[in-house]
């Protein structure tokens, strides 16, 4: 599951919330514990690895093969030479950027016959974890109870600054500290950075992204979600950026490829960086989402996606342009609709509150607890029901997707420093220096972009502000749209595509070239963008205290929680730092009456078949492939193919691209999707129903194998059979 959206939202609805007693299998555990918390229950499952086999910060270990892949998703190292693995989905920016009408890689797939075709990635990074250790109490040491939040965050913030300094190599190393259990605990995790991150293969998109939205996060599954990567450094080893010079990296570990298969009950681990979880969120927090939170990102992010759809159906440049923005943003709202029925199916709400009321009644029996904790719940209750007053909730997602969805605000954001160079009084030459980082915007902006398709998004947009937030609350863009435009948000974004310097390359380049303050400050698409900003900004300022109060109850909240459950091993929400989950291979029975099969076989590729429909197409040559039975050695024992399998692990988005692995610490599959029965799970976990979906490695074996040839790719690769 990738990171995506997650990683662009300005401000994350923390609450808490968690049931107690640990399934097994549930928990995103922290390497550096594992040892102490999970090993006997690994070992009992399955593991056969030594704890320092897995995790060793003086040798090399297996935690040095798997990497954060561009903050979004996970990749792990395969070969001596660098090479990665992700999932196609965690790739699909980068071969979307290198995609074209002429070299079409999201339709047509990508391989690189030798190292001088793999093409590089600029922006791309991958983060080795060299070692983390707990700063709690250094992080805490001038905190007082009596100070404020504002007051806490700044002797935090100094603390962590100096944590960072002291392990940071002379910036040889990017440090980073993290809270944990909403703030009562603090991690300081040290990386090596990579940056020249080459694209090696990529499957078309009818094998990378078979099922398209509609079989997205949802099994039964038949999608060959892989895309491979290399690492590169400099001539000496070292973190380096993109050079000609630059060599394949000589990793410190990587993994070997298992082709045994999976059984139903094989233990499977998984390792990589999950984003986001909210798995202590109260059932207050639990109403906000269903009543005003996903209503609001489903309606707005429902409109913009149909608008980009319709044109991208109608032309290839425009699909081309808007695939990668478009699946993101589609993967988010799917998901947001899943977890909404999920809420509501699985009873949530009243999971949450019995843990609550438990934890009120432990809180009263004892005045020190009552002193400490007692106003916990009633606070969090407060802040979300001052939210609901205000629609806080509602205007501050409208906003957010609205940025995420569409490029007219986005750009006007990125491009508003424009204007206090101009201000700045400089000249000539100066100033077209002072100007240049702008052009070079300019060129990645225009690059995926539609203006007709973007004149409908903003009308839409400004409609759906109009009929769903009050008169009073509304940007004062709103006036202007009522003065000049008589309230007609379509002739206003006409207009405003018209007439504005931002609108076009040709508008933009030439404006740059003759800026005057003027005319920035009348454009109408700075205007827009500049009011809904501000918009935002007031409505966050009136809202800080209610989200200090909020932040400040909920770690209490977690903290007493902890306390009142001594013997329980509560384990720290995600929050995008290595985390290891560890299951087992396992089926489950979604509804009455229904069974689902951990695996699924390559015959069901061609029972989905429709070639009316782009989500369901099978390349001749794989349906070849599959006709023909011609799997090679990467069939299971009966000759069938395996194309995805289940297993009960606890991942979420940032997972995605993560190595699932075998008691041996083998490569056996790359996770990619959770599942539609158990959409609310980063909220709280479902043992009976959440399942990982995951690639079988053979079936990625078979497709750089049997379908592009790629040998350079296998002959790299080092595999292992019982
Ligand atoms: N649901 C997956 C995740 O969040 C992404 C799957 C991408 N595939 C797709 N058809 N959109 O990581």
């Amino acid at each position: 599951m990738k990171k995506t959206f997650f990683t662009l939202i300005l401000i994350a609805m923390i609450s808490a919330g968690l049931r107690a007693g640990n399934p097994p299998d549930e928990g995103m555990w922290l390497p550096m514990f594992v040892e102490r918390l999970n090993y006997v229950d690994m070992q009992k499952m399955g593991l056969k690895l030594s704890p320092q086999e897995i995790y060793d910060i003086n040798h090399s270990s297996l935690k040095d093969a798997i990497v954060n892949l561009g903050g979004f998703c996970t990749a792990e190292v395969v070969s001596d030479k660098g090479l990665l693995f992700t999932n196609h989905h965690c790739g699909y920016d980068a071969i979307q950027k290198h995609s074209s009408l002429e070299h079409d890689y999201l339709t047509d797939g990508f391989w690189a016959r030798s190292l001088s075709e793999e093409l590089p990635n600029e922006g791309l990074s991958v983060s080795f974890l060299v070692k983390m250790d707990d700063v709690t109490s250094r992080v805490l040491e001038k905190v007082k109870p009596e100070m404020s939040e504002s007051e806490r965050s700044a002797a935090i913030g100094k603390a962590v600054e100096m944590l960072k300094q002291e392990e940071a190599a002379d910036g040889k190393y990017e440090v980073s500290v993290k809270g944990f259990y909403n703030g009562n605990e603090y991690y300081r995790f040290v990386y090596e950075v990579y940056e020249d991150i080459r694209l090696v293969g990529a499957p078309p998109s009818a094998i990378g992204k078979f099922g398209g939205d509609t079989d997205n996060w949802m099994w039964p599954r038949h999608t060959g979600d892989f895309s491979i990567f290399r690492v590169y450094s400099g001539p000496d080893g070292k973190p380096a950026p993109y050079s000609k010079e630059n060599i394949p990296l000589k990793p410190k570990h990587f993994l070997k490829i298992s082709v045994d298969g999976v059984e139903r009950g094989d233990y499977a681990m998984i390792w990589g960086y999950p984003g986001q979880t909210d798995r202590y969120r109260t059932s207050h927090g639990i109403q906000a989402t269903l009543g005003e939170i996903n209503p609001a990102i489903i309606k707005v992010g429902g409109k913009i996606l149909e608008i980009m759809k319709s044109d991208m159906d109608k032309s290839d440049d425009v699909r081309i342009k808007y695939a990668s923005n478009y699946a993101g943003l589609a993967n988010f709202w799917k998901n947001k609709i899943g977890e909404s029925r999920g809420l509501k199916r699985l009873d949530v709400y009243d999971k949450k509150k019995a843990i609550e009321d438990k934890f009120s009644a432990w809180v009263m029996a004892d005045e020190s607890r009552k002193a400490m904790y007692g106003s916990a719940l009633q606070d969090i209750s407060d802040v979300y029901s001052a939210y609901s007053a205000s629609k806080y909730n509602t205007k501050l997602w409208y906003l957010q997707i609205s940025f995420f969805g569409s490029q007219m605000m986005q750009f006007p954001m990125q491009t508003q420093g424009i204007i206090n160079i101009l201000k700045s009084g400089q000249k000539g030459e100066e100033l077209q220096a002072s100007l240049a980082p702008f052009y070079e915007m300019g060129k990645g902006q225009f690059k995926n972009y539609n203006p007709a398709t973007e004149e409908k998004i903003v009308a839409a947009i400004l409609e759906m502000y109009r009929q769903d937030i009050p008169a009073d609350a509304l940007p004062d863009i709103f006036n202007l749209i009522d003065r000049k435009f008589k309230g007609d948000v379509h002739l206003f974004a006409k207009k405003m595509f018209e007439t504005s310097v931002l609108t076009t390359p040709e508008k933009y380049e030439a404006f740059l070239a003759k800026p005057s303050i003027k005319v920035f400050e009348n454009d109408l698409a700075y205007k827009l963008t500049n009011s809904f900003y501000n918009s935002f900004m007031t409505q966050n300022m009136s809202m800080t205290q209610n989200g200090e109060k909020l932040k400040k109850a909920q770690r209490l909240f977690v903290d007493g929680l902890r306390k009142s459950n001594p013997e329980k091993v509560y384990y720290p929400d995600a929050n995008s730092t290595m985390r290891v989950t560890f299951g087992k291979v396992l089926d489950y029975y979604p509804a009455d009456a229904v069974h689902y099969d951990y695996v699924t076989y390559a015959e069901g590729i061609l029972e989905k078949e429709d070639p009316t429909n782009d989500e369901f197409i099978v390349p001749a040559r794989l349906k070849e492939i599959i006709e023909t039975k011609d799997f090679g050695k990467w069939a299971d024992k009966n000759g069938r193919m395996v194309v995805c399998f289940l297993s009960h692990n606890d991942i979420t988005g940032g997972n995605s691209g993560s190595p699932v692995l075998n008691g041996n610490g083998d490569l056996i599959g790359i996770a990619f999707d959770g599942n539609w029965e158990a959409m609310s799970g980063d909220i709280a976990f479902e043992t009976e129903l959440q399942r990982t979906i995951s690639v079988d490695i053979r079936y990625v074996m078979l497709i750089i194998d049997k379908y592009a040839n790629a040998q350079n790719i296998l002959e790299e690769l080092r595999f292992v059979k019982k």
